[in-house]
């Protein structure tokens, strides 16, 4: 890159953990840790896969093909076999497995023992319809237990699902079908969403008008009169569980064999179908799970994100699943009944592991301290990010006021290509707020020019990880083109993240946000993170989204669109301070030319802000594939 601006001029926090954080920790010395890995990265991976129980031990570790890997060659599994029979061998048979809480007050308790029998069950039930091996299942459920049986019943028989969010509405839901070719969809009549039931059998219906792949929708009833079916293609989930034989053994798999496909938009067409595997996403969820969020075997954790996105695969469902832990789940927002609901279910489950999003924890920010403070979070012991940079000033709120200086706050980057954590900083090491941390051992990351050399620290370049690893993406599904996209031939092949970072002398890597959403002013680089995130520290500013907007004497102009936090008013003088703000944090080139206060700002529903929507709004084009805008 060239013109890159310079990241030096702030001076950099830095907290240490407490001792007592250094001792839990899983990985006690990075150095040493990530010194074994490049040693011997096969070695590595072996002795981590060698936790989980295998049918058929592998030839090889890695078998590596440009742009095509394959991990534990041969190997046979099935991950549902690990993340069941393993521990009810391990004396953990009457464990809590899961705790669900509805918005209405209601819960649901499943113990592994109770949790395998349902997956055994409703596995055999979707053999009943037709279900085998290969077949792909569309999930399209609200964040309820049976959406996590549903699941695992698939993973156990071999069929590939797909989940979709229910946020989504039908000509998304068909758009994924018809893509995987879906062969069942398991839906629910309705989900409770801010105290208002949202029908979801309609959206099906209309999804399935252009859908010939689909042969039987199961329908998980919970409205009051239950939604009436339709003879033989409608069938209802309990009804075909109750019928269905109880004991299933796992089915087994190729460690190279699709586990489930997700789909994920890319700014330009339509939405792409990421491949994962049996084997080396099993292992990448388990190591980032223990190793990473460092969940111990006492631990009640909660993981926010809902299972229709990577995060709630690998972080809310697999990885916890896999190390035997007591899952929370529920389908509260974070705002209803009130911004407090979601510190009164810390408190109440004695939440350990918390891992949510920055989006969340700023909106938690804009309502102040007052509402956490009203409850006893002292049984937090790790704080985890995801999703987006995690700002100095939201990093500041989450330690201070929900982790009270005391929780390490884990920021971790990864992709729903990536399959699991690739960057974060881990417990027991040095945070610095702003910079998600060190590629974890067993990965190899580095910020690069578009040569591929690496770039000096604190110069902007482009994010990519230089060696294969285990829970990768194996295929854009159907789309040979677009898999190998990611991939970049060089001296030495890499796979591109898209994302724009920069790393200081320690390697500590920060995010500057996509680079299809750099700025260039004045053939001046500017990531959007950087400029977003120096406004937000700002007293006054709760949200900001920054846009370049074309300009025939710079290029371009930095437009950014402003929250501000409950009661804040805008005048000239707060409009002078922010410039003035972002000029002394940034530097006069990154301060805006424009400023435009709004209520709201375009996200997707996974809650990233759509900076594109921005722009198309700004110029007056068409924004393209908004099929993931949240309403
Ligand atoms: C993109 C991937 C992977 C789980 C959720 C999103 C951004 C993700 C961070 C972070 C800065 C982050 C990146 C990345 N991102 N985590 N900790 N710091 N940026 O999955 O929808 O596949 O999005 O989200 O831009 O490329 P996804």
């Amino acid at each position: 890159m060239t013109n890159t601006t310079q990241h030096t001029e702030h001076t950099q926090k830095v907290y240490k953990p407490a001792p007592e954080y250094r001792n839990d920790a899983r990985i006690k010395d990075y150095d040493l840790s990530y010194l074994n890995f490049q040693k011997d990265p096969e070695d590595f991976w072996r002795r981590i896969a060698s936790d989980l129980l295998w049918f058929r031990p592998w030839d090889k570790v890695k078998d590596w093909e440009y742009p095509h890997a394959r991990w534990f060659v041969n190997a046979k599994c099935n991950i549902t076999y690990n993340c069941l029979e393993r521990h009810l061998k391990n004396n953990r048979r009457n464990k809590v497995a899961l705790f669900w809480r509805g918005e209405d007050g209601t819960e649901k308790i499943y113990t592994y023992d109770r949790l395998y029998k349902a997956v055994m069950q409703f596995a055999n039930a979707l053999q009943d319809l037709g279900v085998e091996k290969g077949d792909v299942v569309c999930i399209y459920m609200p964040t309820v237990p049976e959406q996590v049986i549903a699941m695992l019943a698939c993973a156990r028989i071999g069929a590939v699902h797909t989940v979709v969010f229910a946020g989504y509405g039908a000509s998304s839901l068909n758009q994924r079908i018809v893509g995987s070719e879906a062969k069942v969809v398991i839906t629910a009549d309705a989900s409770m969403r801010r105290g208002k039931s949202i029908p979801l059998k309609p959206i099906v219906e209309e999804a399935l008008i252009h859908a010939p792949s689909v042969e039987r929708v199961v329908v998980l009833r919970i409205q009051d009169p239950p939604t009436c079916l339709l003879d033989d293609f409608e069938v209802d989930f309990y009804q075909i569980m109750k019928k269905a034989e109880k004991n299933c053994p796992a089915e087994v798999m190729d460690a190279e064999d699709t586990l489930f496909i997700l789909y994920t938009s890319g700014t330009t067409g339509a939405p792409k179908g990421i491949v994962h595997t049996c084997g080396g996403y099993m292992v990448g969820a388990y190591y980032t799970t223990k190793y990473v969020l460092n969940v111990k075997d006492d631990d009640v954790y909660w993981c926010t994100a809902d299972p229709g996105w990577i995060t709630g695969h690998t972080y809310a469902i697999y990885g916890p699943l896999l190390l035997g832990s007591t899952i929370f789940m529920t389908e509260h927002t974070p705002d209803y009944p009130d911004v407090g609901i979601w510190w009164q279910l810390i408190e109440s489950y004695g939440i350990n592991v918390f891992y949510t999003a920055p989006t969340a924890i700023r909106m938690f920010m804009r309502y102040g301290e007052d509402w956490p403070n009203e409850y006893d979070l002292s049984s937090l012991r790790i704080l985890a990010s995801v999703g987006e940079p995690l700002n100095p000033e939201a990093f500041e709120w989450f330690y201070k006021v929900i982790g009270k200086q005391r929780c390490p706050i884990i920021d971790t980057w990864w992709q729903t290509e990536t399959g699991s954590h690739m960057i974060t900083t881990l417990a027991g090491e040095e945070m610095k707020p702003g910079y998600a941390g060190k590629p974890i051992p067993g990965i190899m990351a580095d910020v690069i020019d578009k040569d591929g050399n690496p770039v000096p620290p604190h110069q902007a370049g482009y994010l990519a990880i230089t060696a294969p690893w285990p829970s990768m993406m194996r295929h854009v599904h159907n789309d040979e083109e677009r898999y190998k996209s990611y991939w970049n031939t060089g001296k030495q092949p890499y796979y591109s993240t898209n994302d724009l970072a920069i790393k200081d002398e320690d390697g500590y890597i920060m995010i500057l946000g996509r680079s299809d959403d750099l700025i260039i002013v004045s053939g001046h680089n500017i990531g959007t993170a950087e400029v977003e995130s120096a406004l937000i520290s700002h007293h006054a500013v709760a949200e900001a989204a920054a846009i370049g907007k074309p300009d025939a004497v710079k290029g371009n102009l930095l437009k950014v669109f402003v929250i501000l936090i409950e009661g804040k008013i805008v005048n000239e003088k707060l409009i002078h301070d922010l410039k003035y703000h972002v000029r002394q944090t940034l530097g006069p080139i990154a301060v805006p030319s424009e400023i435009e206060f709004v209520d709201s700002l375009p996200k997707t529903r996974s809650g990233k802000i759509m900076r594109r929507v921005l722009k198309a709004q700004e110029m007056g084009i068409d924004p393209g594939d908004i099929s993931t805008l949240d309403e």
